[in-house]
């Protein structure tokens, strides 16, 4: 049954992570939320109450290899495994290449792409042991599109589909499929910084003319998630009204 098996959302203290880890519950999983901030996590863990749930919170700072892998291992070891994998932590260090430092390139990909690395790896053994995993990454439409100012981002973003697509090709044959999302433009504290005169230039060329809710990336990732979309695998969802394509 797979609603029994662990599933993992990184960055979950706070927009679409906390609407995956909502989402995931109602669909009756055990979810355990991870992030770097503590406060949030607790907020996290009141509004799952308020919504009539219980959800496992852990926080650790996901570039710290080590401990993120203990806890990713002790959780698994708690409960069977870990059937879902969802990296959705992620962060931006906006500027233009001429400007970008290595330190701005460094710590984006060591939160969006590295750690993805060392969640997969660590979780990898016990789903292929379980005959059973779901891996799901958050890329982004900045790595299919290109976007000015996030050349470390849409680097970050484009190495997590090159290794979503990789893993898919190797563990296929063990009923592991893996996926990434790649979000538009979301309401979420991260798009809520972009200036004005950004938030207008981009509804011009989304084609329903809006962004998106936290819960429209939510219910994919649980389609993802789920035993019937075990025939997808290797896939880019653009979740962006259409700005991609
Ligand atoms: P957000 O900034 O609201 O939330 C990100 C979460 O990740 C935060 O709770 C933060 O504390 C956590 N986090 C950051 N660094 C961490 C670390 N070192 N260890 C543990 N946790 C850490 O971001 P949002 O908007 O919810 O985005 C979620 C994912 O979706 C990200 O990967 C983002 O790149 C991607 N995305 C978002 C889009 C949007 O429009 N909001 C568009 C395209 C992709």
């Amino acid at each position: 049954m797979a609603e029994k098996r662990l599933a993992v959302v990184t960055g979950a203290a706070r927009g679409i992570g906390r609407a995956i880890v909502l989402e995931l519950l109602r669909q009756g999983r055990i979810v355990a939320g991870i992030d770097i901030n503590a406060e949030q996590l607790g907020e996290l863990k009141d509004i799952v109450k308020e919504a009539g749930f219980t959800a496992v919170t852990k926080r650790v700072d996901i570039t710290k290899s080590q401990e993120f892998a203990e806890m990713l291992e002790s959780l698994a070891s708690e409960y069977g495994g870990v059937g879902i994998l969802v990296n959705n932590a992620g962060i931006t260090r906006d500027k233009l290449m001429m400007q970008m430092k290595e330190e701005d390139f460094d710590s984006v990909i060591n939160v969006n792409l590295r750690a993805a690395f060392m969640a997969t790896t660590t979780v990898l053994r016990s789903m292929i042991r379980n005959k059973f995993g779901r891996i799901i990454n958050l890329s982004s439409v900045a790595a299919v599109m290109g976007q000015a100012g996030s050349g470390n981002y849409a680097a970050s973003k484009a190495g997590l589909i090159g290794m979503t697509k990789s893993v898919a090709r190797e563990v296929g044959k063990k009923n592991v499929t893996a996926n990434c999302i790649a979000p538009g433009f979301i309401m979420t504290d991260m798009t809520a910084i972009l200036p004005d005169a950004v938030k207008d230039a981009a509804k011009q060329i989304i084609p329903v003319r809006r962004f998106g809710q936290v819960e429209d990336v939510a219910k994919a990732v649980a389609f993802l998630a789920s035993d019937e979309a075990g025939y997808i695998t290797g896939q880019v969802l653009c979740v962006d009204g259409g700005m991609a394509m």
